[in-house]
This record gives C-alpha cells, sequence and structure tokens, in this order.
C-alpha cells in the first residue's frame, strides 16, 4: 500500500470529493461507500458533497470517513441527496463550483449521475478539473456501458409489479398497460417485459402502430390467453390513457392502466447493482490514484472500461430490436 497522499508515482493528490447527481438511482450509496473505502484505502481525504452539483455551489461538503458509510450498502436512494441542479447551468454558478473545489483543496472529483450529470462532469474537465464520471441511473441510457447503476433494481421491481399485476389482470379477464420509467431509453420496458412474460412491449424506439396492437390482442384473447400485458415506456409517443381509450374504443376489450412512476427508483438495491457500484466507485478512485481522469467508467462485455468522459457521452446505444423481437415469439 502506498504511503499516505503519495502513489508509487509519486502522484500527490491529497483530497478527493464525491457526490450524486440527478434522479436517484439504487445503489448510489454502495457506489459513494466504496468510492469512501477505496479512498481511504488509498490514502486520500474523502469528502461528500450534498446535492450534487447545487450542494457544490454552496459548499455544502463534508469529510466522510469509512464509517460515516456503515449501513449503507443496502439503502436506496442516496445519503448524499440529489439535485438537477439549474444554478450550475448558468456561468455564474458553475465558476461558483470550480471556487468551492478550489477552496475545499479538492483536487480530483467523482460524479455519480446519468447523463445530464456527467455532462456536467465534462464542462468540469473543460475547466480543469480532475473528474471522473460514473453512470447512476435507473434509465439505462449510457451507451458507453453495458448497464448504468440502479437499472438492475428498477427492472426488478417492475418486474415485480407485473407480476402482482397478472394476477389481477387475469382474474378479471382484462388488459393492462403498465408504464415504467426510462425517459428516451425503452431499456426497462424491454427487460421487464421480457422477463414479466408481456404480450406487448413499446418501447420508444420502435414505431407504435395501433391496429397491429389491437390485432395482437384480439389473436391473443382467441388463443385463449385470458388477460394481456402491455408494458410501455413513458418515452414512447402516446399517452398512457389514450392508448387505454384508443385498444377500448378499437377493441371492446376492459383495460386498465398501471402507471409505476416513482416506485421504481426506490429500493434496496439488487446484488448486481451493489456489484456494479462498488467495482465502479473503487475503479474511479483507482484512477485518479494513477493520475488518470477526464474518462467515464462502466462496463463492456464483463470488463471493466474508461472512454474519454466527451467520447463516452457522444457514443450511441446498441438497438433494443434483438430483445424485442425476441420478447414477441415468446410471448406467442
Ligand atoms: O432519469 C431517471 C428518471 O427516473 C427517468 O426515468 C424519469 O423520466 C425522470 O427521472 C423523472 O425525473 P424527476 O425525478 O425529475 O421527476
Amino acid at each position: 500500500m502506498p504511503g499516505r497522499h503519495e502513489n508509487e508515482r509519486g502522484f500527490n493528490m491529497k483530497r478527493i470529493g464525491v457526490l450524486t447527481s440527478g434522479g436517484d438511482a439504487p445503489g448510489m450509496n454502495a457506489c459513494v461507500r466504496a468510492v469512501v473505502r477505496m479512498g481511504a484505502y488509498k490514502g486520500f481525504e474523502v469528502f461528500g458533497i450534498e446535492r450534487g452539483y447545487d450542494g457544490l455551489i454552496a459548499g455544502d461538503i463534508k469529510q466522510l470517513g469509512p464509517r460515516d458509510v456503515s449501513g449503507t450498502i443496502q439503502r436506496g436512494g442516496t445519503f448524499l441527496r440529489t439535485a438537477r441542479s439549474e444554478a450550475f447551468q448558468t456561468k455564474d454558478g458553475f465558476r461558483r463550483a470550480v471556487d468551492m473545489l478550489e477552496n475545499f483543496k479538492i483536487e480530483g472529483l467523482v460524479v455519480i449521475g446519468g447523463n445530464g450529470s456527467l455532462t456536467g462532469a465534462l464542462g468540469l474537465k473543460k475547466a480543469g478539473v480532475k473528474v471522473v464520471g460514473l453512470p447512476g441511473t435507473i434509465d439505462n441510457d449510457l451507451a458507453y456501458t453495458d448497464y448504468t447503476i440502479g437499472f438492475d433494481t428498477a427492472v426488478n421491481t417492475a418486474l415485480y409489479a407485473i407480476s402482482n399485476v397478472r394476477d389481477t389482470s387475469a382474474a378479471h379477464e382484462r388488459v393492462t398497460i403498465i408504464e415504467v420509467m426510462g425517459r428516451e431509453c425503452g431499456d426497462i420496458a424491454v427487460y421487464s417485459g421480457l422477463t414479466g412474460g408481456a404480450e406487448i412491449i413499446l418501447v420508444p424506439e420502435e414505431p407504435v402502430d395501433l391496429g397491429e396492437i389491437c390485432r395482437t390482442l384480439i389473436e391473443s384473447r382467441n388463443k385463449g390467453k385470458a388477460s394481456s400485458i402491455i408494458v410501455k415506456a413513458e418515452g414512447v409517443d402516446i399517452d398512457s390513457n389514450t392508448l387505454d381509450d384508443e385498444i377500448t374504443k378499437r377493441t371492446g376489450l376492459d383495460v386498465k392502466v398501471a402507471i409505476l412512476g416513482y416506485i421504481q427508483r426506490g429500493g434496496t438495491p439488487t446484488a448486481s447493482d451493489r456489484m456494479l457500484a462498488s467495482i465502479l466507485g473503487a475503479k474511479a478512485v483507482e484512477l485518479l490514484d494513477e493520475g488518470i481522469s477526464g474518462v467515464a467508467v462502466g462496463t463492456v462485455g464483463g470488463d471493466v472500461v474508461w472512454p474519454e468522459l466527451g467520447k463516452a457521452l457522444k457514443m450511441k446505444k446498441k438497438t433494443v430490436a434483438p430483445l424485442f423481437d425476441l420478447a414477441k415469439i415468446l410471448a406467442l
């Protein structure tokens, strides 16, 4: 183990900060814990920044030791709290954020968040801050990594809801539209829909054909299926209640809508999310210790990767079409 504050290359960073930003995601706490404890192991002083970039601007910053993150690995949300900072988007707010890092002598920063938060991290990088981004969002909409922290838990929460709804849906011989989150990304819908045996999955990446939806529902009924589940991503270009009205009008079937909403964002993180959070949180600190920054850490095919932040944010997500097509076949 290198001497305190200095690694074997003589790189001399003393203090690092960590913040969570944007929508909270299960596993963010596990990730902060990994940053704090790997930080302590490497001899850094670690500072927790509250409420994302808002807390950075306000100087809501406190030192965190290994015991301060005890009992956090199993908790959803983020004990550092989070925000979608408008002030950070302004020139003045951004400047104050950079100055605050200097005031606190924080030389390396770990940002845990989604697209917007990592775009903020890229801005800091351009201003000369040594920053490492980590993917914390339930949406799984960051193309540079196979999975984001929180996605697996959100999928499992949606899956639990689908299973419960299926019971009542079958009892009443109904069609139920279950709306899941994900912004413009259909991954939560595809993963929970496929594993929940949904008859129909609707995602923003694929066109919605009302005629085909109605035909599928009628065919399913004729084939003897008592009920049908439609899992619809929130980013699909038709409102769930309008979809309900259209299906009812065109088929005469009994349709209900269940919008899962924020229930998907909370809850204890799954083992997969805790693993991902722990591995990526620790890696971010190791990279800073090696003098590497301006990158976003993720995993591809099981390997940990750290592309440059700008490149990572420009990558295009792989199409969901193969899983989408598989789900259709398995719903026969
Ligand atoms: O990005 C995570 C997410 O939960 C999206 O799935 C959803 O569209 C959005 O955040 C909701 O944001 P807010 O918490 O600001 O309502």
